[in-house]
């Protein structure tokens, strides 16, 4: 049902009396964010508070948040969704534009625009244990802003989401995954700083965390390194928004059955420096 929206809701009055009905713990975040916001700012603050509220409230009622609902780059204008596919179909094929591929996905290049890439979901049988595509895309989207000592995700361009198509376009990082670079014995940067770049990547995360987003899937395939050495975050196909850490990292099957809990990210980042370190020290 439609509900008008209430326009002194997107006042700094409004914003902090919504804020002032977070518990304590979280309300420092949107009030910082509140006192960089300028007013032309203030209306979308107000957009992204309810849409935290308003998922506190699902998770704490056992309910999936409704981050779908919110997908801006969700692409349905027919015409659009079907020039891209075409442009996909064929990328797709050429070796030349070939960017990596994982359990569940295939990455190229766009054939014109050197900055764009695909993702594609291959795998739908190993797609279906991790996020829906809209789902994984939301999480580029909400962390589009979220640069810290240079660290950052792709910017998200569009999402498809057909039954037998599953595809987001995102910025192609300039940069190659640790596994590769450790697969294929390439050389790391010039001038590499090992320490910088793990304390670089580790205060990434901890930001991450403080927007209540886990990666839950930090293996060497996940994570990027440019050529100037900064560390990019990639793939959040497996991704969960949670209130409380200990609930972040919980998996249940289809039916809801407790599983196997997620690595935490802290751990698997580790894991992940420990076996580059090695790489570094001997090349
Ligand atoms: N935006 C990007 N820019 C550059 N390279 C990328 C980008 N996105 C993905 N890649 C490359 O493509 C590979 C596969 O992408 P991705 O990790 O998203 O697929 P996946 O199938 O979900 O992986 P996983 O096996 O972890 O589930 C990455 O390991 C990386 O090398
Ligand atoms: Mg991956």
């Amino acid at each position: 049902m439609f509900k008008p929206r209430n326009p002194l809701e997107d006042t700094a009055e409004g914003i902090e009396r919504r804020i002032g009905t977070l518990p304590e713990e979280l309300r420092d975040r949107w009030e910082d964010r509140l006192s960089r916001a300028d007013a032309t700012e203030l209306p979308e603050l107000s957009r992204k508070l309810n849409k935290f509220i308003q998922e506190r409230r699902s998770l704490n009622s056992q309910k999936a948040p409704p981050f779908m609902t919110d997908l801006k780059h969700l692409e349905s204008d027919e015409g659009r969704i079907y020039a891209t596919l075409a442009r996909i179909g064929e990328a797709a094929e050429r070796e030349d534009l070939y960017v990596g591929k994982g359990k569940a996905a295939k990455v190229f290049k766009d054939m014109k625009d050197s900055r764009v890439c695909y993702k594609s979901i291959t795998n739908f049988e190993e797609y279906r244990l991790c996020n829906s595509i809209g789902n994984e895309a939301k999480y580029l989207e909400d962390l589009e802003d979220l640069v810290v000592d240079g660290v950052r995700t792709p910017i998200l361009y569009t999402v498809i989401d057909l039954p037998s198509v599953k595809v987001i376009s995102m910025e192609y990082l300039e940069a190659m995954s640790i596994e590769d670079i450790l697969a294929q014995g390439k050389a790391l940067p010039e001038n590499f700083d090992f320490d910088l770049f793990a304390k670089r990547l580790r205060a990434y995360m901890t930001a991450m965390h403080a927007r209540h987003i886990y990666h839950r899937d930090m293996h060497m395939g996940n994570i990027l390194i440019a050529p100037d050495s900064s560390p990019y975050i990639i793939d959040f196909g497996k991704a969960a928004f949670a209130i409380t850490e200990e609930s972040a990292y919980e998996a249940r099957d289809a039916a809801g059955v407790p599983m196997k809990p997620y690595a935490r990210d802290e751990l698997q980042l580790e894991k992940v420096l420990d076996h580059l370190k090695r790489y570094y020290l001997s090349h």
